[in-house]
């Protein structure tokens, strides 16, 4: 601990020097304390005193009263809560397959470059994962690769909202089910956004979200499935029905994860975490389904107070998105996937929420550039995910999917959230003028 302290103020010192200009060495309180003792984490939801009271004081009737809010506020048929959105993808994709009717019926489909704990609840699930090309301009399906992968073999087709940049879904959502096949929405980083008019999440048979660290409603843990039909719907309550709930201490353990959460995504604290620079994420945590358990009280009652603030928060995180983008658009070697055209007379708009803002760099040697003078700046940029879902998983690879690749080795993200100021958002228009 001391030596830890001692390295971060001996950071702090070295990090205020240099920041005076002309070699005058001036400790300015405020570069201290704004400029340089900041750093930006890639996303952050607000975490009020009055949510981590509402987790702490939390019993079993905050799960009902979440389930329920869920499913009024997203007008579906019914909802279930998990542990987290991978647990709560691998519970739905093992009751699809065990109602199958056609044991044929065991591929899912699913982007090349998402998220690979995705792959995880599907591998876990017994089923085989098919990565499909993206559209790099959209970060959605290439919709001439998921026509050839579509067949009497799928079972389900995963579509993901990624950062929040709803995917269309009205002719692909005619195709899969024109194949016999489900249509998961996967918005674990999309909650709030609107997909033809409709939340994201509520226009396939079945959506996911998650409130782990860094989703648009973070309630440090926690996922959710709803269903949007009446499909299944019987068979995914009674497996529900047999999952364990979580304990007492489980629940006040996650309330004080939460307001931990809470304080470490604070800038100040951000910077402290990181005095060291940028870590690297534990390599096996994506493929572990992690607690194979329903939600704990604590992130219910949290997310229950907090379900309405929502809309404001991603509005927050929209405007510095186009801001940035705006500003980030003069670059002819950056390309920030757009969001897909709403239909002309605007009723059934697409509305992103952009949870983070993704950039994709031309070369690979501007995007380090980028990456070291960002962090310089205290702006902690996000590079997700470095490999596409062929290059993690190469057993479950079929064939080469480039534009995923590309996309995975050469994007990155810059933070929208409450936190982003005026300030920061100069700072990285500097940055990426100096590159
Ligand atoms: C697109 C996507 N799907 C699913 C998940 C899994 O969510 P959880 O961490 O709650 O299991 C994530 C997590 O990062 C994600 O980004």
């Amino acid at each position: 601990m001391y030596r830890f302290g001692s390295k971060a103020v001996i950071y702090w010192i070295i990090s205020a020097a240099s920041y005076s200009e002309k070699g005058k060495l001036s400790f300015n309180l405020q570069v201290f304390s704004l400029s340089v003792l900041r750093l930006l984490p890639p996303t952050a939801t607000p975490i009020p005193v009055r949510a981590i009271a509402a987790a702490i004081a939390a019993d079993q009737r905050s799960l009902m009263k979440f389930k329920r809010a869920l499913t009024n506020n997203y007008r579906v048929v019914d909802c279930h809560l998990a542990a987290s959105a991978r647990f709560a993808l691998y519970i739905l994709v093992r009751t699809l397959h065990e109602t199958r009717t056609d044991s044929e019926r065991e591929q899912i489909i699913i982007p090349a470059y998402t998220c690979p704990s995705v792959v995880a609840a599907i591998v876990a699930a017994r089923m085989r994962p098919i990565f499909c090309e993206i559209n790099p301009s959209t970060l959605a399906f290439d919709e001439r690769s998921l026509s050839s992968h579509l067949g009497r073999k799928t079972l389900a087709v995963i579509c993901v909202h990624q950062f929040g940049i709803p995917h269309r879904l009205d002719t692909i959502a005619e195709q899969i089910r024109n194949a016999g096949a489900y249509l998961v929405e996967d918005a674990a980083q999309a909650m709030g956004s609107t997909v033809h008019g409709q939340a994201a999440g509520t226009v396939g048979d079945f959506g996911l979200f998650s409130f782990g660290p860094g989703k648009p409603l973070a309630l440090a843990g926690g996922g959710a499935i709803t269903v949007n039909s009446n499909v299944a719907r019987d068979q995914i309550s009674q497996v529900w029905a047999g999952i364990t709930e979580g304990t007492r201490m489980r629940s006040l353990f996650s309330a004080f994860r939460y307001a931990a959460l809470g304080l470490i995504t604070q800038p100040l604290s951000w910077r402290l975490v990181h005095v060291n620079g940028p870590t690297q994420a534990a390599a096996s945590a994506a493929d572990d389904l992690g607690e194979r358990l329903g939600m704990v009280p604590s992130q219910a009652a949290a997310g229950s107070l907090l379900l309405a603030d929502l809309d404001g928060y991603n509005s927050d995180r929209r405007q510095t998105a186009l801001r940035l983008k705006g500003i980030l658009s003069e670059h002819k070697w950056v390309t920030i996937p757009e969001t897909p055209q709403s239909s002309p007379d605007d009723a059934k708009p697409m509305i992103p929420i952009y949870l983070r803002l993704p950039v994709i760099v031309a070369d690979e040697q501007r995007k380090r550039q980028l990456v070291a003078k960002l962090w310089r700046a205290g702006i902690h940029p996000g590079t997700m995910y470095g490999r596409s879902l062929d290059d993690v998983y190469p057993r479950y690879s079929t064939h080469e999917n480039p534009a995923a690749c590309h996309v995975a080795s050469n994007l990155i993200t810059l933070p929208t959230h409450h936190h982003v100021g005026h300030e920061d958002v100069e700072k990285i228009e500097q940055v990426f003028r100096s590159v």
